[in-house]
Formats: C-alpha cells, structure tokens, sequence
C-alpha cells in the first residue's frame, strides 16, 4: 500500500535530521564527526561543546524519535485498526535508521539511543522506564556512556519480552516482538567499536566539554 511506504518515508527523513552535526556548526563552526568519537550524537556534543548543548542535541534528537511515532501513523490509519501497532512500528524503525543512516550524510549517522528514546517511550513506556534506570545505574557505576547505552538497549529488549510473554507471538503484538528485538541490535551494532574498546579497557569515561580536536 502506498500509504505504508509515506510512513516510512517521512519517518526517516525526520530521523535523518543531524541535529548534533547542525547544533555543533551553528554554535562553534565545529564538524562535530572530527572532534571527540567522531559521533553525531548528544555525547560527543556534550564532550566537546558542554553539558548545555548535549542536553540541547538529547531532546531534539529524542523529539525526532517521539514526534513521527506519535502523529505519522495515526493520519493515515485508525488508531483501533488491527494494522495500528504494525504501522507504528515502521514509523519507529524507519526513524531511528533515518538517523543511524541519513542520506544527508552518506548515510554514516549516528548510534540512536537519543532517537530510540523518543520512539520507545511510545511503543514501550513501561520498558523505557527499566531500560532509563539501567542507563543511569550503570552510568553511575562506570561512568562510560556506551556501556550505559548498551546494557539499556538490552534492559529495554528484556523488559519488553517479559511484558509480552506469549503475546509476542501473536497476530497483533509480533511487529511490536521483532521491534523489541531490532532496536537493541541495532544499537549494539551501531556501539561495535564501543564494544571493543570496552572489552579492551580502553573505552574513556566520560566528561563534559574538554575533548581536544583529533
Ligand atoms: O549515544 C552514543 C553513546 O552511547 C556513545 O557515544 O560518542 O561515546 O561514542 P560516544
């Protein structure tokens, strides 16, 4: 149907907006993927411009996430219609892949916990909460944000099977199941050099606004 092929689109071209690499330009004239990790997220703007504009680049990012989620679907679709959920679901990926991979950008984006933010606290409140209290639990204990992203990606995926049970196998949840399932990997996916340095040692804790140039 063409009307799932729109969603999908519109959804990604709003995720696809860098708000990390725009905020950064406007604020210093920094290419924000040649300082710090490189990355287009709110932690790498945090890390080089300060807690005031990560803040900044967290919400809008998140925004992008929650915005489409929350209004594409329902223009085209009744909010009690059996495909509602499923058309909620394309319209959350397709977001967080917009800004994974955004055509802007040759499509190297960013890592979307920011944006997977906005789309969980739609399709998974209850999950988001676990997985924000994981975030802030293992930030607390290791103060390495990647780690902190990549134990609440997991924490979100776990909380949502739990809450599902069998329903993740049924006609109407499935999309939401492959959703649970997908988010998580794609986020570790995207933290892969992360990962590495953590299981190395080698990954920096973090710190507000003192990354020099690379
Ligand atoms: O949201 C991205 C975060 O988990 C890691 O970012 O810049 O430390 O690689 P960074």
């Amino acid at each position: 149907d063409f009307f799932w092929i729109f969603i999908a689109f519109t959804s990604y071209l709003a995720g696809s907006i860098p708000f990390g690499l725009l905020v950064a330009k406007l604020v210093t004239d920094t290419d924000i993927r040649k300082v710090g990790s490189g990355n287009i997220g709110a932690t790498n703007v945090a890390r080089t411009l300060g807690a005031k504009w990560g803040i900044l680049v967290l919400v809008l990012d998140a925004l992008k996430g929650l915005l489409p989620v929350l209004f594409i679907p329902s223009l085209f679709v009744a909010t009690d219609s059996s495909d509602f959920d499923h058309v909620r679901v394309l319209s959350g990926v397709a977001t967080i892949l917009g800004h994974m991979f955004p055509v802007w950008l040759g499509f190297r984006g960013g890592k979307g916990v920011a944006t997977s933010l906005g789309v969980i606290l739609v399709l998974g409140p209850w999950s988001t909460l676990i997985a924000v209290a994981a975030f802030i639990l293992t930030f607390l204990i290791s103060r390495i944000v990647a780690l902190s992203s990549l134990i609440a990606a997991t924490a979100f995926g776990i909380a949502q099977f739990v809450q599902l049970g069998s329903l993740a196998f049924s006609s109407e949840k499935w999309s939401l199941a492959v959703f649970s399932i997908a988010v998580p990997v794609l986020i570790i996916v995207r933290h892969w050099s992360n990962l590495r340095r953590i299981m190395r040692g080698e990954e920096k804790k973090f710190q507000f606004g003192n990354q020099k140039q690379v």
